[in-house]
């Protein structure tokens, strides 16, 4: 039997990189991938959020255009045709991921693989009633849909988890959205922007509890503005069909969506039994192994941060530690960018203000609304937005980046960049921004 030097189980954006990464490095490489190439963020998470999200937008520019002067009339959209479309892009992304893989190294199997057995020197799977080996295994199994025990709400059949809504090609009147974190607010924007009636009940005391809170409430005071009906610290206790008790209240929709969170898919490593977990995700150290000598794990399995750039970036790192490429790479956990597609979009970088309070880091704050920006205010009319920098208040290092308006989510880069190389104050002062580009107030701010 031909033993691989590295099996992966997952052809995510952690299974297709490293497959990517160490074939074209002439090592045999074999890929098992039970549905399709690209993984939750190419077929039901990232790109179809924002193709569909990119119709919505389109729709509300087109129907909120008076503002700059634009009237349209009978403006209208298809939402079958916006799905139509987002299944397109989805498909051509799928197609160019099996192109990347498409070299003699890289062997692709089309199935649901599970670990057999697993010695010092080899780890054995099957699939499709096959059997291979391979002296390394990455798991990169990735996530899914957590459903809560909540009363009435398995086999409801107006419940819908991102993928149904996803997969949806009529709108529902009215939604309910359990969870206000990334996914419910994105949804909740979509469905919002398409004239659905969205009511989101979170939990905690604030929506998208993990960002920096004066960014979130300039979202909060716009959405309420516009009409979401956003309730928090409200509790679902039970679900009846669409009525949904919260609170002791009872709200009603067509259709509920469930977004409480992601959990680890650990299926097909039950012969992995020493495997370390930690609160349902594999444990792993800075380059991605885990407890046992040959078993690596990148992606939302580890449980890290669930994004597909950090899977793919886990990849690297890994694929670099097992080719003992020098020097060694590591991640820079605490310079991730993310972004929350809601509209106006928030991206981020390092650590909140609330985070350095309850780490005892001594920070400045620079706040500063988006309109400093003369593009900003060309492009966003109506729209404050804000930009934060935290700043180490000992080194003037910069430790964070927080924002919200249009289209931040195309610059955090440059402050991920800076975050990433430790930049002080004085030296982003040297860094000079295109004008007019709303980046400009990355340079503004200092
Ligand atoms: P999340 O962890 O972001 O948010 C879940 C929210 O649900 C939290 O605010 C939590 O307090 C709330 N919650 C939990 N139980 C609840 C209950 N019983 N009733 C009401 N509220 C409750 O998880 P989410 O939104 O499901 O996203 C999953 C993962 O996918 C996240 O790690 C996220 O970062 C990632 N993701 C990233 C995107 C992006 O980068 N743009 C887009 C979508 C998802």
């Amino acid at each position: 039997m031909n033993r691989y030097f590295l099996a992966i189980i997952g052809g995510g954006p952690a299974g297709y990189t490293a497959a990517e990464k160490a074939s074209k490095a002439g090592k045999e490489v074999i890929l098992f991938e039970q549905n399709a190439l690209g993984g939750t963020c190419l077929n039901v998470g990232c790109i179809p959020t924002k193709s569909l999200l990119y119709g919505a937008k389109q729709y509300y520019n087109a129907t909120h255009a008076a503002k700059y002067g634009v009237t349209a009339e009978n403006v209208a959209f298809d939402y079958a045709a916006m799905q139509k479309r987002k299944t397109i892009v989805v498909r051509k992304l799928v197609a160019g991921i099996k192109q990347r893989l498409n070299n003699e190294y890289c062997t692709v199997i089309s199935g649901t693989a599970a670990v057999a057995c697993r010695t010092d020197e080899f780890v054995s799977i099957t699939c499709n009633g096959e059997t291979y080996e391979a002296e390394n295994l990455l798991i990169c199994t990735g996530s899914t849909n957590f459903v809560p025990p909540i009363p009435g709400i398995k086999d409801n059949p107006v419940v819908w988890d991102s993928t149904d809504a996803l997969a949806a090609t009529e709108l529902p009147k009215s939604m309910i959205i359990i969870g206000g974190g990334v996914i419910g607010m994105e949804f909740a924007t979509l469905y919002h922007e398409l004239g659905v009636h969205v009511t989101v009940i979170e939990a905690l005391p604030n929506i998208l509890p993990n960002l920096d809170q004066d960014v979130v409430a300039v979202l909060l005071d716009k959405y309420r503005k516009a009409g979401i009906n956003i309730l928090t610290s409200t509790k679902v206790e039970s679900l009846d069909g669409g009525k949904v008790t919260a609170n002791g209240e009872v709200y009603e929709a067509e259709k509920v969506l469930v977004s409480v969170g992601r959990r680890a898919n650990l299926q097909g490593l039950e012969a992995l039994n020493d495997l370390e977990l930690n609160r349902g995700a594999i444990v792993i150290d800075d380059f991605c192994k885990t407890n046992l000598p040959n078993v690596y794990a990148c992606g939302d399995v580890t449980g890290k941060i669930m994004l597909a750039h950090v899977a793919a970036r886990q990849a690297e790192v890994m694929v670099g530690r097992l080719l003992k490429q020098i020097p060694l790479q590591r991640i820079a956990y605490n310079a991730i960018p993310s972004v929350v597609y809601t509209n106006p979009e928030i991206a981020t970088v390092g650590i909140t203000e609330q985070q350095a309070e309850s780490m005892s880091i001594p920070v400045e704050v620079h706040k500063l609304p988006m309109t400093f920006s003369g593009r900003f205010m060309a492009e966003n009319e109506g729209e404050t937005g804000l930009c934060k920098m935290i700043v180490d208040a000992k080194n003037h290092s910069i430790l964070g980046v927080h924002c919200i308006g249009n289209p931040c989510s195309e610059f955090i880069s440059a402050a991920s960049f800076a975050v990433r190389n430790g930049y002080t104050v004085p030296e982003m002062q040297q860094v000079v921004f295109p004008h007019p580009t709303v980046s400009e107030i990355l340079h503004e701010i200092l």
